[in-house]
């Protein structure tokens, strides 16, 4: 096939609800996978000129904890769709006194401080090692600080998100323990999306809304569930503008190694 009659691949969105409303013929689609089904059903669409699948990754009536999204089914069902690039959006809190509620972070580092969760594709027979040193996909990264300060909303480029198991949030003194690390933002869902991404050799592109002062930054009673939902849709349609010039000025070419990345089986 030659470039014009190659078609691009769609790029999956996994996200909170108030996020596909940019889709223009939006149509949904149920997806059985070997890994069960997804949070919810997909919903396909276009953007521009660009096609998108859409995942609301607690599912519309959000019915599935962080601990409990079927994490392998998203991904494998995003990319029985044709999808290469990921990105995903999520709530995050703050671990930096500098980096306050409302704040747009494009982590570049993970650290994962979850337990439990059905994390590989590669569980047997055979063994496959993820090569997982830089998680996110370094273009992908780029294009998405560029587009939010396209946007009006520069974000802060890097960092490192620490994943907690959740439902709790953290107690003050993990919190002051991951902010004395370095770490600059903590939530509960990057692992193990980003892992099996990588898995699958699919490109994932970050965009961290800060919702809330993690409880080792502020005194008083700590993050409650209230003002993280409050916060993320305060932010919502600033979040939609950085997402359409996302989908709009990802160029064709990911320009990256990160299909190249998936681990062949032993
Ligand atoms: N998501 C949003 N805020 C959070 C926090 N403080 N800790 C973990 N996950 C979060």
């Amino acid at each position: 096939m030659n470039q014009s009659t190659t078609p691009r691949a769609p790029i999956g969105v996994i996200g909170g609800s108030g996020l596909y409303s940019l889709l223009d013929t939006p149509a949904e689609k149920s997806r059985e996978t070997p890994y069960g089904d997804p949070s919810d059903r997909l919903t396909t669409g276009v953007y521009g000129d660009r096609e998108v699948v859409f995942l609301p990754r607690h599912g519309r009536g959000h019915e599935h904890p962080p601990h409990k999204v079927p994490y392998r089914a998203n991904l494998f069902a995003l990319q029985a769709q044709g999808v290469r690039r990921v990105i995903g959006v999520g709530a995050v809190g703050s671990l930096r006194a500098d980096l306050p509620p409302g704040s747009l972070v494009v982590p570049d580092q993970l650290v994962d401080r979850t337990t439990g969760r059905e994390q590989t594709y590669f569980d047997g027979p055979g063994v496959a090692h993820a090569s997982f040193a830089d998680p996110y996909c370094p273009t992908g990264r780029r294009s998405a600080v560029e587009a939010a300060a396209a946007a009006g909303w520069p974000a802060v480029d890097g960092g490192t998100q620490v994943v907690i198991q959740g439902p709790r949030f953290s107690t003050r003194a993990e919190s002051v323990w991951y902010s004395a690390q370095g770490w600059s933002i903590v939530g509960m869902t990057a692992h193990p999306e980003v892992v099996l991404a990588r898995e699958l050799g699919l490109c994932y592109i970050p965009l961290c809304l800060v919702t809330d002062y993690d409880a080792g930054v502020e005194a008083g009673a700590g993050v409650t569930q209230e003002e993280v939902f409050a916060a993320f849709a305060r932010n919502v349609d600033r979040l939609r503008a950085v997402l359409a010039a996302l989908l709009g000025s990802l160029p064709d070419d990911p320009g990256c190694d990160c299909a190249a990345l998936r681990p062949r089986p032993a």
